[in-house]
């Protein structure tokens, strides 16, 4: 079979992540290996997110410029997949008639027949995009380590994966257009998810994070398996899994988050104390207005418990500042929030309007250099909290696994909590991607560790 070269540009988050890494396997059978530079591909797949205005003009103006590149290779093939291509289907192909094919969040399983189609010159359009209330996220094992340029290395051992446990939202919160790109709710069978864990563990993979857009659900609408489970069941029965070191999960909301799964962090060994809760607004009338259905003192009472359990837990969360109607008070309620509960990190945006949400319709628009001026306090502050934070890691040792190497003869790796450590390479000993080892830490940054090696890491 031809080989040729495919390069994907994902953007968005780890669900994107996982899509792309799927969408590699699918292809790898028809002969596509993935690409060192995006203008020598045969094939590109922009995999694409809309939760954010920005987000997606990076979407066009990268497929502005695969136009060029297109022109230079004429037989270049282009796909667009993901969220942006679920909300605007044909309209991006009559927008960019350069693009070969859009495929939906639920459709990328289409890619090998859409692009044999193209080979053998089949007419008719290249869409996909229906959304399918009943659609069930397929097992997806396969994998390869294979590059352009380089032979599978042990260097680059992979040693963590994504696990896709549920798809799409049922919670319409007023900002996000996540239940209409990625549709309703739906949880995989535990068995197919421990299945795909144990094949992952069978081939070395040690840390895996289970994935969904509120993992706290799990299980609790349309339950496709036969015995009714919820999300600490499925974390129980995940972490007894042989050789399993870490798990992690994302993405939850705090109105779902129940007292056995906090208990989960005190009494399951190897799930890993952090914790990503976003909060979006530190002010009840805010909250309300976004559909959260929780008050901020149910939050700060979760933390609470959720620190009384695990007292090492690294909590980080989401804040969108600006939202409609947001007063100076209800921002200083958000300033107020953060420097009570000092979260480890947090990710923060500036409200956007979405096409088909609710708050798209909302009045009292805050303007954007009010916006932007509130981002830049919150993001401020933030950083002061997470340098202080990061400093009382000084002197501890940590346990970090292996995963790359940057400048300056340095390697880095992350802790439990999911710190980077930066540390310097240690002359005659040859670290390797997945390597468990012990870094004391010595200087604290806002978003990273540097430490130094101190030996192997041993199992207590
Ligand atoms: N505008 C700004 N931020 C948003 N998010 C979701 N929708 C929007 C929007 N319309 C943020 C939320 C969410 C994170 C993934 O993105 O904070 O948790
Ligand atoms: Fe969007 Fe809310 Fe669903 Fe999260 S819980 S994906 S913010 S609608």
């Amino acid at each position: 079979m031809r080989q040729r070269l495919l390069y994907i540009k994902t953007f968005g988050c780890q669900m994107n992540e996982r899509d792309s890494e799927i969408i590699e396997q699918l292809l790898y059978p028809s002969g596509f290996i993935p690409a060192a530079e995006m203008s020598d591909a045969d094939l590109v797949i922009i995999n694409t997110c809309s939760i954010r205005a920005k987000a997606e003009q990076k979407v066009y103006s990268l497929l502005g410029q695969l136009r060029q590149y297109k022109l230079k290779s004429p037989g270049m093939l282009i796909g667009v997949a993901g969220c942006v291509a679920q909300q605007e289907g044909p309209a991006i192909q009559q927008r960019m008639p350069h693009v070969d094919m859009v495929v939906g969040t639920q459709q990328i399983y289409q890619l090998p027949e859409m692009i044999r189609m193209l080979d053998h010159g089949v007419a008719g359009p290249k869409l996909a995009v229906n959304l399918d209330s009943s659609f069930l996220v397929p097992s997806f094992h396969s994998y390869h380590n294979k590059t352009k340029n380089s032979a599978p290395s042990p260097a680059l051992k992979v040693f963590k994966k994504f696990v896709t446990i549920m798809q799409g939202c049922n919670n319409y919160c007023s900002y996000c257009v996540v239940p209409y790109t990625r549709g309703k709710e739906i949880s995989r069978p535990m068995a197919d998810i421990l299945d795909e864990i144990k094949v992952l563990l069978a081939r070395g993979i040690s840390e895996i994070t289970l994935l969904g857009q509120n993992v706290n659900s799990y299980g609790q609408t349309n339950p496709v398996a036969d015995v009714p489970v919820n999300f600490a069941n499925l974390l129980q029965q995940v972490s007894i899994l042989p050789g399993l070191q870490r798990l992690r999960f994302t993405t939850s909301n705090p109105k779902d988050l129940s007292e056995e799964l906090m208990l989960c962090f005190a009494e399951i060994e190897n799930l890993c104390p952090q914790f990503h809760l976003p909060v979006q607004s530190g002010s009840d009338r805010i909250l309300k207005q976004m559909n959260r259905k929780y008050t901020v003192a149910d939050y700060m009472n979760k933390v609470q418990i959720l620190r009384n359990y695990s007292p090492d837990l690294a909590l980080s969360t989401d804040i969108i500042v600006g939202f409609p109607g947001e007063s100076d008070d209800d921002f200083e309620a958000s300033m107020d929030l953060l420097n009570t509960v000092r979260f480890h990190s947090s990710f923060s945006f500036k409200y956007s309007d979405r096409p088909g949400t609710r708050s798209a319709d909302f009045d009292n628009k805050v303007e954007e250099t009010v916006k932007s001026e509130r981002l830049a306090r919150f993001q401020a502050l933030q950083d002061s909290i997470s340098l202080e934070r990061n400093k009382e890691y000084v002197d501890r040792v940590m346990e970090i696994i292996v995963e790359g190497s940057g400048k300056n003869n340095f390697l880095y790796g992350r802790t439990i909590t999911n710190h980077i450590v930066h540390f310097p390479e240690v002359r005659g000993r040859k670290f390797e991607h997945g390597d468990v080892v012990n870094v004391q830490i010595n200087l604290a940054g806002q978003h990273s560790l540097t430490g130094k090696f101190i030996g192997e890491h041993k199992k207590s």
